[in-house]
């Protein structure tokens, strides 16, 4: 029977313009916090017909909480009038493979739980947010619609029913409606066998190419064991930390060179495999290590667009790219060879759904080690490792001789980027509006012995359907073409995070072996200069260098 709970609106930390909700576990698991929000979906999304013909995909990445916000969302889906609802295994399914799911099955859409790279746990964070029929994170005018719906919110439809055992793969009722558990992976690892040559691969590795993935204890890892160990024949072992456990083991589930640097250490080794590589809490991000050489997420863009055409999927060359602003600009100079457009989109994944809806691109990525394709409408952690995987293959070079050789057929963007985490939130809101606040008057000046050519308040245009995002980050622009931007981050949850990104273009071949952080020394100083970092933060290094 239907029940009705009282709603609370509005719901604290919900702002207009972002795709879900991350937060500290206990704040999600008080009260109806989490229930206020998937009833807030409902009323923003819910079809004149009502959802009766519909279906929605619910899993997350296996973080703590996530059983039990799982009975949540079936029980309010139910309520609502659902008529099926696609459930991964023990609660189970990758950013990536939810993404799969939904368009796959054609379903109206789903509830994806995970605080993607954020520490999980008791103590740790969590997280929901709303794709739609696309596969895709929910567009602007969905996530305000959401956010417009938790202002005046006032009760929940749920039912009061016993748990549903997610662990049994099958059919079973939940009311009226149908909850079907699937396995996880099986519809993920068929589309990348659709993707890419299996048997290529599969005699790459038994030719000695060698692997090592890394889950970080997160979802990826039965997705890993999956294609690389069980398809691919490469031997057991390959990946590490396969397990997902709700607080990932204690450890931070993102891949960079902080969280992830074990692996950075063993790719540094000699006798290192040819391709290192981990993923985050859902699986949507990737690191790419090759013997000794780290690939920077823009890079590794660039390098995957400039050889998509070895993978069958993009055997016909690529539609053109999509970048988010504070990218580096390296992809951009493949699509200029190819003769393809190249997009320049806000920060977020959900701005590259349009673009790969409407077809116009093929390949697109951040900076943030997200990249992707047209394959699903989230950016692929173990996806990227197979594009990569199948390039190495093919053209039978080591990641290095692909790097060195991208560079030097295109040049090289040395970038960084320099988090300034944990700021009191009104010092960095200051920050930022006195340096918004001397935008406008610095084209045309030189600041550190370089001219600049304009500065901006970055506003995006979708070209699909005409919406316009503005206050998307802070961009200084430099005649030579180098580049400085500020944003701060709209997914922490402490404080404020201020983002700093620099970037120069060299297009001869002598600084190629460079340190990248020497070889933007100056631009480095310049961008504290600018922002005034220090007066404004009193920091005087970065807590994150990527
Ligand atoms: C960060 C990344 C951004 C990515 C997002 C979700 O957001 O910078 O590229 O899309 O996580 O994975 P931010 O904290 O910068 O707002
Ligand atoms: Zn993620």
């Amino acid at each position: 029977m239907t029940i009705k709970h009282i709603a609370t609106s509005p719901i604290p930390g919900m702002k207009p313009g972002t795709s879900g909700l991350r937060k500290k576990v206990i704040e999600f698991a008080a009260g109806n916090y989490l229930a206020n929000f998937v009833q807030s979906v409902f009323n923003a999304v819910r079809p004149p017909q009502g959802f009766g013909g519909c279906t929605l995909v619910v899993g997350g990445d296996g973080r703590y909480f996530n059983a039990e916000a799982i009975q949540t969302v079936i029980r309010i889906a139910a309520a609502n009038g659902f008529g099926r609802a696609l459930v991964g295994q023990d609660g189970i399914l990758s950013t990536p493979a939810a993404s799969c799911v939904i368009r796959k099955h054609n379903a109206f859409g789903g509830l994806i739980l995970s605080a993607s790279h954020n520490p999980g746990g008791p103590d740790g964070d969590f997280g929901i947010k709303f794709n739609a029929a696309n596969g895709g994170p929910a567009p602007e005018k969905i996530t305000d619609a959401i956010h417009a719906e938790s202002m005046r919110i006032d009760e929940i439809l749920t039912l009061n029913t016993p748990a549903v055992d997610i662990g049994r793969i099958g059919s079973q009722r939940v009311g009226e409606m149908l909850v079907e558990v699937i396995d996880p992976v099986a519809d993920y690892v068929e589309l990348m066998r659709n993707l890419f040559d299996f048997n290529a691969l599969r005699a790459a590795i038994a030719g000695g190419l060698r692997l090592t993935f890394d889950a970080m204890h997160a979802v990826t890892g039965p997705y890993a064991h999956a294609i690389f160990e069980c398809e691919l024949g490469a031997p057991a072992g390959t990946v590490k930390n396969g397990t997902p456990l709700p607080d990932f083991g204690g450890h931070h589930p993102d891949p960079n060179l902080v969280h992830a640097k074990h692996l950075l250490d063993l790719m540094m080794a000699p006798d290192a495999p040819d391709l290192g590589a981990a993923s985050d809490g859902d699986g949507d991000r990737n690191l790419i290590i090759g013997r000794g050489i780290f690939i920077p997420p823009s890079d590794s863009l660039a390098m995957l667009a400039a050889n998509a055409h070895l993978a069958p999927a993009y055997r016909n060359g690529i539609a053109g790219v999509a970048r988010s602003m504070p990218t580096s600009a390296a992809v951009d100079r493949v699509a200029a060879r190819l003769e393809v457009p190249c997009f320049e989109t806000p920060t977020g994944w959900k701005f590259f759904g349009n673009l790969l809806d409407a077809g116009r691109i093929t390949l697109c990525g951040e900076e943030s080690a997200g990249t992707g394709s047209n394959h699903v409408r989230e950016k692929d952690g173990v996806w990227a490792v197979l594009l990569w995987l199948s390039i190495i293959a093919a053209r039978r070079q080591s990641v290095a001789e692909i790097a060195r050789g991208h560079w030097a057929a295109y040049g090289r963007n040395y970038y960084t980027r320099h988090d300034y985490e944990g700021l009191d939130t009104a010092a960095a809101q200051a920050l930022m509006k006195t340096l918004g606040e001397l935008l406008p008057r610095l084209a045309g000046t030189s600041v550190g012995g370089r001219g600049i050519a304009m500065a901006d308040d970055f506003s995006y245009t979708d070209p699909v359907d005409g919406s316009v995002s503005q206050n998307q980050g802070l961009r200084v622009i430099f005649e030579d073409g180098a580049r400085i931007v500020y944003r701060l981050s709209g997914t922490g949850t402490t404080g404020a995070t201020l983002r700093v990104y620099i970037e120069r273009y060299e297009a001869g071949p002598a600084l190629l072996a460079q340190d990248t952080q020497a070889a933007l020394a100056d631009l480095i100083a310049t961008s504290r200069d600018l922002a005034r970092l220090n007066e404004f933060t009193g920091r005087e290094h970065p807590d994150v260098i990527t």
